[in-house]
């Protein structure tokens, strides 16, 4: 376990692309730890309807690091790596290189819901994301404390229904929220991220 302070876990849990080990294994209790912990996060049902896919078969990865980058590739442009400057250009090249090397990635952590929000309301779609994102999140945090690294990524799920046959998930009844890389992080060190002012986005009392 990393020696971090609540403050300091929850402000360097960094998307981590470049520096996720591909060589070291991840071992299953490691991941089975952190999803116990996952699973303390809040959510809308006390069913708890979440489920995780834990992926390390290496074909499987191969299958979805294929539909993660043609989801990517659809929605970024290769040559804006080059046009973009400052952070958001090293976020491009992060991505680009997540892109490369995903099948490489030793764990692809999945977490589902019970349910589709498909064409649903806001109420029905917060109620329903937000019983799958906090424990996404717990897991991620777990995983750092542990010398992990993680990003949340959603480019996969434009080719969501080819993941579900690919894994089995019954996608009628099944929604993936995320496809999680998980690896050692090469080196613990993260800074926390450049963000703006609180007075630039937080309102007290009206907006
Ligand atoms: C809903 C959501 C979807 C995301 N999808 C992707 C993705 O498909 N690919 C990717 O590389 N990063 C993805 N990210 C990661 C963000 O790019 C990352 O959290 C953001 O750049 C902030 O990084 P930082 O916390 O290290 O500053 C996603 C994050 C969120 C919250």
């Amino acid at each position: 376990m990393l020696e971090l302070t609540p403050d300091e876990l929850l402000s360097t849990t960094r998307a981590v692309r470049k520096r996720l080990d591909l060589e070291r294994p991840v071992e299953r209790d490691v991941l089975e730890d952190c999803l116990r912990l996952a699973q303390q996060a809040p959510t809308g049902s006390y069913l708890q309807t979440w489920h995780f896919i834990v992926v390390t078969d290496p074909d499987l990865r191969a299958g979805l690091a294929e539909l993660w980058r043609r989801g990517c590739d659809s929605y970024l442009d290769r040559r804006s790596v080059d046009d973009v400057e400052g952070m958001m250009g090293r976020v491009l090249a992060g991505v680009f290189h997540l892109r490369d090397h995903l099948h490489e990635v030793p764990v692809h952590v999945l977490p589902c819901i019970r349910g589709r929000t498909d064409g649903a309301s806001a109420f029905r779609q917060a109620s329903v994301w937000g019983s799958i994102v906090p424990a996404a999140w717990s897991f991620m945090l777990a995983a750092r404390s542990r010398g992990l690294g993680t990003v949340l990524t959603t480019f996969h799920l434009a080719h969501e229904q080819e993941a579900a046959e690919l894994l089995g998930i019954p996608y009628d009844e099944v929604m993936q929220a995320a496809l999680i890389p998980v690896a050692y992080s090469i080196g613990t060190e993260f800074k926390p991220g450049v963000r703006a002012p609180l007075d630039s986005f937080v309102h007290w009392d009206r907006w």
